[in-house]
């Protein structure tokens, strides 16, 4: 039997923005659930390194800050954003030590400041090079302990429910459905208010450095409910991620190079100052072209990054974690320098936001790499991430504590329909398109791209798209299932984001318009054209 739950409110996503939203709320006498499609930790967040950017240095300033992100955004950025967000940065960091997260100190007590592309200073707040770990675990504890927040882990957000009302069109967000995993049921889950903060969708490519999670099933939901994206083309690839075939999504953190790592061929020329005065520490997307066109230059699979010419006590003091997961793969990075290739790494676009985390839909918030907020503009300066999660997750429970007494409370809503549908006996389709979607996606629309080649993608994902709706229509939904139909809807939008810039900036780069164009300066905003999300009603169908 499927079960059906109400909440004041529902944070579908248990990551930093998720869980940060979450703890706020309870320390209000908010009644809230947390989603998780799997368990509660296993987050792009508990795989963050590097660090949060944060101003707490009285030799850097909220001025430096605000410029180095807008240097590193193309002229995409929206500067009024990027100054909320970045003088809210030491109120984040003081919340996260109230969760009991404990970053790395230098020997005078205080923070320890590493460095990272892109930044003019030293402000990137860590513990060692597992930042996001800390984090997430010490939320999580916390979460689990928390008066008012239930936690459902292996349950998976299948599609938001707007109200609908007759003659009028559709209205505010009164629930979700949810696949949990566990029983194979779809559960029914009401509230007043749905907080989105299901993360990126940089699993579309097939080199990632992201978790299986990361399928853009927030921005999916949100483009079938109605909600506007934005700047969907800008895909960050990381420069610097393990080369070795046994290896998966290993990441090894740009700290690495702000601590001196250099990029070298395998001949040992170290070749980024011939591409930049900032040399290893430029912007990622200028470093991760750089390594690209060497690659392709040469016809070599990688590159190297080395920092051997450090102590190795230094090394193994400053990057425990990342030495240890490199000897298992028998590279020693203290004596040798470590393969790297670029690899998909974050989404700078998303689900449209305002300053209040509010998104079109409402009682719809969004929070976290899920949404576009205006800070990150063409490409997203190193650790500007988790502060993103954080400051939005802080406006988003502000608007919400001073809203939630007047949202009435959802109406009782129909359980899922399962009357039409079977159980697949083809899930090789699920498969099959999955991987294709991934390779012509890193093939056509990777870090350099054509209009030939996004044409290509365009045919492709149409085909598959028809496949996908037609399999979706047929079957009972698995996890692969929704993730795969949610993935090829991202690959739609990336690509008809991709067609409309004509122009090259930032993370964006096309040999057919290899520069940046005045006229093309603006975000690339996707509306959506028809409603195709689940609805209900006011007299009481569902479609
Ligand atoms: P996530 O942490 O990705 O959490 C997403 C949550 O949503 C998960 O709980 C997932 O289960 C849930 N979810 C997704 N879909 C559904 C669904 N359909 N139903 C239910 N639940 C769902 N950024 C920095 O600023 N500094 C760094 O040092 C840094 N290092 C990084 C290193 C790596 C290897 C990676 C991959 C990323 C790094 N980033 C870093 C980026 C940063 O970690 C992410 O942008 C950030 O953690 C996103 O947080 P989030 O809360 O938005 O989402
Ligand atoms: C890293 O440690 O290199 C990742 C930092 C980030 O993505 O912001």
């Amino acid at each position: 039997m499927s079960e059906e739950h109400s909440f004041d409110v529902i944070v579908i996503g248990s990551g930093a923005a998720g869980l940060d939203v979450a703890l706020q709320l309870d320390a209000a006498g908010v009644e809230v659930a947390v989603l998780s499609k799997t368990e509660l930790e296993e987050t792009n967040t508990w795989h963050a390194q590097g660090g949060i950017a944060a101003v707490l240095d009285d030799a850097d300033s909220f001025e430096a800050h605000i410029r180095d992100t807008l240097i590193a955004g193309a002229g995409l950025c929206d500067e009024e954003v990027v100054r909320f967000v970045v003088e809210h940065a030491p109120a984040a960091i003081a919340r996260l030590e109230r969760y009991g997260a404990r970053f790395t100190r230098a020997d005078d007590g205080q923070y320890h400041l590493t460095r990272e592309g892109g930044h003019s200073a030293r402000r990137i707040v860590h513990a060692a090079d597992a930042t996001g770990r800390e984090m997430e675990e010490s939320m999580a504890a916390k979460a689990r302990r928390a008066p008012h927040i239930t936690i459902f882990e292996q349950h998976m957000a299948v599609d938001l429910i707007r109200e609908h009302v007759p003659g009028k069109g559709y209205g505010r967000i009164v629930g979700v459905y949810v696949l949990n995993r566990n029983s194979g049921r779809v559960d029914l889950f009401r509230a007043r208010a749905i907080v989105l903060a299901t993360g990126g969708a940089s699993k579309v490519y097939l080199y990632t450095t992201n978790p299986d999670i990361t399928t853009g099933d927030g921005i999916a939901m949100a483009w079938r409910a109605g909600c506007r994206v934005a700047n969907m083309e800008f895909e960050q690839f990381h420069p610097t991620c393990l080369y070795h075939p046994q290896a998966k999504a290993q990441l090894i953190s740009e700290a690495v190079r702000g601590e001196g790592g250099r990029l070298l061929l395998p001949n040992g020329e170290r070749f980024m100052p011939r591409f930049d005065e900032r040399a290893e520490l430029a912007p990622r997307d200028i470093v991760a072209r750089a390594i690209d066109h060497e690659m392709k230059r040469l016809g070599i699979d990688h590159v190297y990054l080395d920092i051997s010419h450090k102590p190795a006590d230094f090394i193994r003091s400053h990057f425990p974690n990342i030495y240890a997961a490199l000897l298992k793969f028998g590279i020693d990075m203290t004596r040798e320098p470590i393969p790297v290739v670029p690899a998909a790494h974050y989404t700078c676009g998303g689900v449209m936001v305002d300053m209040r985390a509010r998104t079109d839909i409402e009682n719809l918030y969004a929070v976290g790499e899920v949404t576009y907020t205006g800070l990150h503009g063409a490409n997203r300066m190193a650790s500007n991430s988790l502060l993103e999660c954080l400051v939005y997750a802080e406006a988003a429970v502000h608007d919400l504590l001073a809203r939630l007494e007047d949202i009435p409370p959802p109406p009782p809503l129909p359980a899922w329909d399962e009357s039409r549908v079977t159980d697949s006996d083809e899930m090789v389709v699920v498969s099959h398109n999955w991987d294709e979607i991934r390779r012509f996606m890193w093939d056509y629309v990777g870090i350099v791209r054509t209009t030939k080649r996004l044409q290509r993608a365009r045919n492709r994902i149409t085909l598959l798209q028809q496949e996908i709706a037609e399999y979706y229509g047929g079957f009972r939904v698995t996890s692969d299932l929704l993730e795969l139909r949610n993935l090829a809807l991202v690959a739609e939008l990336i690509i008809t984001s991709a067609l409309r810039r004509k122009e090259s900036r930032g993370l964006h780069y096309t040999l057919d318009y290899p520069e940046p164009r005045e006229s093309q300066r603006h975000p690339t905003i996707l509306v959506p054209d028809r409603f195709w999300g689940c609805e209900f009603m006011l007299e009481g169908h569902l479609s």
